[in-house]
């Protein structure tokens, strides 16, 4: 066994292969010795993240269904007139913190209305949420009292919905059969939905941020921005791959011996991969380290690879897109409040993001 060794993949192309390689399991149960598997379960909640096919090839079949590419590009109007809401009520004078009141703010507007979490209900959601995430690194797992409550808010909201349904996801979710008839049990559908909801703005935030902070510290890049507004989309791909917004995936666990670049990882390793490393891999991108807005940066693995690739990427880049563009464009004076080297990041080994980001608009 591997004596619950972590092992940790940083090459690009080890990343890549690892992440659509098949003994590398979500299933924490190969860290233990095969006759104690079947005393533990799996996964205390049933998500998809966590699980491996076929469990999980049913899961992400039901999901895809009703979470399409048309149901987020058709977001993406909404997603543009909650940036140009909440920019409109950033005060003008005095520094703001543009992660709490607006990188926060937006994906957690976006996934709500999403979902159909009742506008009254969304303080509370953001706030378990966030706890939840950071509560990961406080090693409580994520069994902690606000996902307690955010399982019974869920539960209770998919009764609701189940009464009186309405065109968003959940009622979509519970709708949503396959050929056979097959449908999401009760947990599978709280589960799923806490899963887009952590999924859907604890990452999402970051891009924000990250792709702010980068602009607005390398004027040259914001400039040529301003010039080239088209420019938004491969500009969000290149934020994805200079500064990750996730940094890690979650634990992969190896099923039997593998070996990546030469190296031996035995079977009962907790293997985690440097979705951030890889992106700034040499091997693979000139120049890595460098912020360049007009480059093709597609290849990065910031959204993952394989069976478990980010369901929700097309619309992180709606929002990153939508957010990122409408604030520069609108705010050319922004500027940051502070040194870029005191700004402090959020403890995490899972998602790189910022606590806050002081900033001041200009006119
Ligand atoms: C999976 C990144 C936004 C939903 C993943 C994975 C990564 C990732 C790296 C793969 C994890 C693994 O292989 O272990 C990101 C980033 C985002 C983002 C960087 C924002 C910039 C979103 C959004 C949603 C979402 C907006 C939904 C609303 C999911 C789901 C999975 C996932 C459901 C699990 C897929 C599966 O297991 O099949 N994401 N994500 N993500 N993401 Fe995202």
């Amino acid at each position: 066994m591997g004596d619950g060794e972590v092992w940790f993949i940083s090459r690009h192309a080890d990343v890549r292969a690892a992440l659509a390689d098949p003994r590398l399991s979500k299933d924490w149960r190969y860290t233990l010795p095969p006759e104690q598997r079947a005393e533990h379960p799996a996964t205390p909640i049933p998500m998809m993240i966590l699980m491996d096919p076929p469990e999980h090839t049913r899961l992400r079949k039901l999901v895809s269904r009703s979470f399409t590419l048309r149901r987020m590009e058709a977001l993406r109007p909404r997603v543009a007139e909650i940036a140009r809401r909440l920019i409109d009520d950033l005060p003008a004078d005095g520094p703001v913190d543009v992660m709490s009141r607006y990188a926060f703010m937006l994906p957690v507007l976006v996934i709500c209305e999403l979902l159909g979490v009742p506008a009254e209900d969304r303080d509370d959601f953001a706030a378990w949420s966030n706890d939840m995430v950071d509560s990961a690194d406080r090693s409580e797992g994520m069994a902690n009292d606000s996902s307690a409550k955010l399982y019974g808010y869920l539960s209770e909201l998919i009764a609701a919905k189940r009464e009186n349904p309405d065109d968003a996801l959940i009622s979509a979710l519970i709708e949503v059969a396959d050929d056979d008839g097959d449908r999401l049990s009760e947990p599978e559908l709280v589960a799923m939905a806490m899963m887009l909801l952590i999924a859907g703005h604890e990452t999402t935030v970051n891009l924000i941020g990250n792709g702010l902070l980068a602009l607005l510290t390398h004027p040259d890049q914001r400039a040529l921005l301003r010039e080239r507004p088209e420019l938004i989309g491969s500009a969000v791909e290149e934020f994805l791959r200079w500064d990750s917004p996730v940094h890690t995936t979650p634990a992969r666990f190896a099923v039997e011996d593998v070996e990546y670049s030469g190296v031996t990882i035995p079977a009962g390793s907790v293997v985690v991969l440097s979705l951030a490393a890889a992106n700034r891999d040499e091997r693979r991108t000139a120049d890595a380290a460098e912020l360049r807005i007009d480059r093709d940066a597609s290849g990065h693995v910031a959204f993952g690879h394989g069976l478990h690739h980010c369901l929700g990427a097309q619309l992180a880049r709606i929002e990153g897109q939508e957010a990122i563009g409408a604030l520069i464009a609108r705010r050319p004076d922004l500027a940051l409040a502070v040194d870029p080297d005191e700004l402090v990041y959020r403890r995490s080994t899972l998602v790189r993001g910022l606590k806050q980001m002081p900033v001041v608009l200009g006119a």
